[in-house]
C-alpha cells in the first residue's frame, strides 16, 4: 500500500499475523516504483533466537506477542491483554487507515495517517472503540509509532527549565531514549517533542524527523533501539495507571501527532511546521506591538500610576497595553486573590474603563492577565468552595507559588470560570488575555480530564468572544504546544527577556513554531532575571524577529535608548507582514525571512559570543531566488551595499563588518524590478 503527499511517500508492507510494517517513509518515490521489490528488499532477515514470525517493527507494535521492544499500545479488558493482530489497511491518495479488531473482546482500534499538505508532514492519531461488554483499561495508546529509517542515529532531546526553555541536546541512540511528563501540564521537560536525526545535521543539511503531540497535559515519547538495529519513535499522551477506563459503548481518540521529515536539516522542519502552525492558527491581523506591565512595575501600580506608563509606552510605539497581574480584588503579591476575577476597587476606583480609554486615546488596545485554572487559599472563591480545587480527601493541600489548582473535570467549576471571564470581557473593552498557569498539577488522578476541561473552557470562551486573542503562558514557556495552538494566538516563550538567551531560544523553538506566535519583549538592562547588560539595538533586533513587545519602563531608559527602541518598533511595523508570513531559514550566523514570492527578505546576523577567528567568512543569505538581483540595505545605519543575485548571496554572502559579541546586523533585501 502506498500513499503520497507533502513531497513524501509512505509504503506499508503486509506482515502476516502482525500489523503492517513500513517499507518506505521518505521523499516521494517515482510513480512506477516497484512496490513488491521494495517490500522484498526491506523484509527483515530471519535471525536466530527470535520468534518464527518476526516482522520487525510494525506501524503499531503491541506487547506480549513476541515483539521485544517498547509497545505502542497496551490495553486490558476482562483480565486479559488485548490482541490486535494483523490489521486491515485502506488507503487512498495521501491518507491511510489501519483497522485492528479484537472480536473476542469487541474492540476496534483505528490508526489514521495522512501525508501533507504541508511539506514533509505526517499527521497521525489513533481511535479506540469499545463495542464489547467489558470496561477497557488504556495503559498506553500512542498517537504515532513510526519505524525509523536507518540514518536516524541521534536523538535531539528537548528540555529546559523556567527562564531557560527549549534547550535541544543531541544524544547518540544506543538504548531507549525518552521522557514521560508527570506535572499534569506540558511543562518544560520537552515530553511532547521527539526528534530523531543524523548526527551532525545542521540548519541546512541532514535527515531528521521531528515529532510533536498536540497535547497540553502529560505526554510521552520514546525512541527505541532494538538489538536488531531497528529503531522506532513513539509519541502520544501519557496515561497514569488506571486513569483511562473506557466503558462499553465508549470511544477514545488520541490527540494528533505531527511529524515532519526533512532531508535538509532544521530548515526543512521549519518549513513543514511553520506552514502547519499557520494553517491551524488561521489568519491573524498584523501583530501589534505589545507593552507588558509585568517587568516594568510588577505589583506596584494603580490606575493613576498606569496612565503615565501608558503614555511612555505609546511614545515608543506600542499598540497594545497588557496589564499583567495585580489588577484584581486585593492582589498585592503572589499570595492572594486568584479566583476573584473582579477589578480591585482600591486601585481602580472607577474600574478599568479610564485606563482602557487612556490607552485607546493613545492608539493602544488593551490586554489583561488572568490565571483562571488557579485559586489562592486566601481568596473568596476558595472560602466559598474549598472543595473545588484538586485535592485528596483528608490530606494536606500542597501549594505551588502559594496557589492551588481548580478541578476542571467538574462542570460547576468550568461554568463558574466561563461566567467570570465572560463578565470581565463583557464589562471591559479587552482585546487580549494573557492566560497564565504557574504550577504543576498535584494531587490529581486524571490530568487528562483536567486538560480536556481546559480545552472545553477555552473553546467556549473563544466561541463567545472570537475577537479576543489569547496568549498561552505557564511561568513563561511551560505550556507551549499544538493543543493550545488554534485556541491561543501567541506563546509567552520565556520569562527571560535577556536577548542573548532569547537568541538561542528563538533558534531552538523555531523548528516547531513560526516567529509570529512567539512573544518576544525588549527587556530592561541590566536584565531583571539574568543581570546581563545589553545595548538597546541588540535587544530590540532580537525581539523584532518574533512577535515584538516591550517589557521595561521606558521612563527608566535613557533618551538614546528610547529613540533606538522607537526606531526599531517602527522597523518592525514596516516589515511585520514579511516577518510573519515569510519562509524562515537559519544559518550559523543568524536567520533570514523571505517573502513567499521571493521578492524581499529580512536578515538578522547576530552573535552572542566572540568569534574564534579574526576574520569570519561572508554572511550567507540562503533561500532567495538565485536568478534575481537584490538591493541590499543595512538597516539602522542607512547603508547600502552593491546589489547581488540570490545565487551570490547564498553561495558567497555579504561582507559586513565583524559581528562583535552581543551585536546584530539587520539587512533588508529587495528584488530589483525584472
Ligand atoms: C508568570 C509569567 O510567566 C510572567 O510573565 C508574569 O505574567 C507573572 N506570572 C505574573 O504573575
Amino acid at each position: 500500500v502506498r500513499i503520497d503527499g507533502g513531497g513524501l511517500t509512505l509504503v506499508l508492507a503486509p506482515a502476516p499475523g502482525a500489523a503492517p510494517r513500513v517499507a518506505w517513509f521518505g521523499p516521494e518515490l517515482d510513480v512506477g516504483c516497484d512496490l513488491a521489490a521494495l517490500a522484498e528488499a526491506t523484509r527483515p532477515q530471519r535471525r536466530a533466537a527470535a520468534p518464527d514470525a518476526d516482522h520487525g517493527v510494525s506501524v503499531y507494535p503491541e506487547g506480549g506477542w513476541g515483539f521485544s521492544g517498547e509497545p505502542a499500545v497496551v490495553l486490558t479488558a476482562a483480565g486479559e491483554t488485548v490482541r490486535l493482530g494483523e490489521g486491515a489497511v485502506e488507503a487512498s491518495g495521501e491518507s491511510l487507515r489501519v483497522r485492528f479488531t479484537d472480536a473476542r473482546l469487541g474492540l476496534s482500534l483505528m490508526l489514521d495517517w495522512r501525508l501533507g499538505p504541508e511539506p514533509g508532514l505526517l499527521t497521525a492519531r489513533a481511535e479506540l472503540r469499545n463495542d464489547g461488554p467489558h470496561v477497557v483499561g488504556i495503559e498506553r495508546l500512542a498517537s504515532l509509532a513510526l519505524p525509523l529509517p536507518e540514518w536516524a542515529d541521534t536523538g535531539y532531546v528537548v528540555g529546559g527549565r523556567w527562564a531557560s526553555e527549549f534547550q535541544i541536546t543531541p544524544v547518540p541512540l544506543a538504548a531507549t531514549l525518552g521522557r514521560t511528563g508527570h506535572g499534569g501540564r506540558t511543562g518544560f521537560d520537552g515530553s511532547a517533542y521527539a526528534i530523531a536525526g543524523e548526527a551532525n545535521m545542521d540548519d541546512a543539511r541532514g535527515h531528521v524527523i521531528a515529532a510533536h503531540v498536540a497535547w497540553s497535559g502529560e505526554s510521552r515519547w520514546c525512541i527505541d533501539t532494538l538489538g536488531t538495529g531497528a529503531r522506532q519513535l513513539q509519541i502520544g499522551a501519557a496515561f497514569r495507571p488506571g486513569e483511562i477506563r473506557l466503558e462499553p459503548g465508549a470511544r477514545f481518540e488520541t490527540p494528533p501527532a505531527y511529524a515532519v521529515l526533512s532531508s535538509r536539516g532544521w530548515n526543512g522542519v521549519r518549513a513543514g511546521f511553520h506552514a502547519l502552525a499557520r494553517r491551524l492558527t488561521g489568519p491573524l491581523p498584523p501583530r501589534r506591538v505589545h507593552f507588558n506591565s509585568w517587568e516594568a512595575v510588577y505589583f506596584d501600580m494603580d490606575a493613576a500610576r498606569l496612565l503615565p506608563l501608558i503614555d511612555a509606552a505609546a511614545e515608543v510605539g506600542a499598540e497594545r497595553f497588557v496589564l499583567d497581574d495585580g489588577w484584581f480584588a486585593g492582589r498585592r503579591d503572589d499570595r492572594t486573590s486568584l479566583g476573584d476575577w473582579r477589578v480591585d476597587t482600591a486601585r481602580f476606583p472607577y474600574g478599568l474603563a479610564p485606563v482602557i480609554a487612556h490607552a485607546a486615546a493613545r492608539g493602544m488596545d488593551f490586554g489583561i492577565w488572568v490565571e483562571p485554572e488557579m485559586v489562592s487559599p486566601d481568596s473568596d472563591l476558595y472560602r466559598a468552595h474549598p472543595d473545588w480545587c484538586l485535592h485528596a480527601a483528608g490530606r494536606e493541600r500542597p501549594t505551588g507559588r502559594n496557589q492551588l489548582v481548580l478541578d476542571l473535570s467538574r462542570d460547576a467549576v468550568c461554568a463558574h470560570l466561563l461566567e467570570a471571564l465572560s463578565a470581565l470581557l463583557r464589562g471591559n473593552a479587552i482585546a487580549y488575555l494573557k492566560w497564565d498557569h504557574n504550577r504543576d498539577l498535584y494531587p490529581v488522578d486524571s490530568p487528562h480530564a483536567q486538560t480536556l476541561g481546559l480545552y472545553d473552557l477555552l473553546d467556549r470562551l473563544r466561541a463567545a468572544f472570537p475577537n479576543v486573542e489569547i496568549e498561552s503562558c505557564a511561568s513563561g514557556g511551560g505550556r507551549v504546544d499544538y493543543g493550545m495552538l488554534g485556541r491561543c494566538q501567541r506563546f509567552w516563550a520565556s520569562d527571560s527577556t535577556d536577548a542573548v538567551e532569547r537568541l538561542r531560544l528563538h533558534r531552538t523553538m523555531s523548528p516547531f513554531y513560526p516567529p509570529e506566535l512567539i512573544g518576544a519583549h525588549v527587556g530592561a538592562s541590566p536584565n531583571p532575571i539574568t543581570g546581563r547588560r545589553a545595548a538597546m539595538d541588540f535587544r530590540a533586533r532580537v525581539a523584532m524577529l518574533a512577535h515584538m513587545g516591550i517589557e521595561a519602563d521606558p521612563r527608566r531608559m535613557s533618551a538614546d535608548e528610547r529613540e533606538t527602541l522607537a526606531a526599531h518598533v517602527a522597523l518592525y511595523k514596516r516589515h511585520r507582514v514579511l516577518l510573519h508570513g515569510g519562509v524562515q531559514h537559519w544559518t550559523p550566523d543568524g536567520q533570514v525571512v523571505i517573502a513567499p514570492d521571493g521578492s524581499e527578505a529580512l536578515a538578522l546576523f547576530a552573535r552572542a559570543d566572540a568569534a574564534a577567528v579574526a576574520r569570519h567568512p561572508p554572511l550567507r543569505v540562503p533561500g532567495l531566488d538565485p536568478a534575481r538581483r537584490y538591493r541590499v540595505e543595512v538597516l539602522g545605519g542607512g547603508r547600502e551595499l552593491p546589489p547581488m543575485t540570490g545565487d551570490t548571496l547564498a553561495r558567497i554572502g555579504l561582507r559586513l563588518p565583524f559581528v562583535q559579541p552581543e551585536t546584530a546586523w539587520l539587512v533588508h533585501l529587495k528584488a530589483e524590478a525584472a
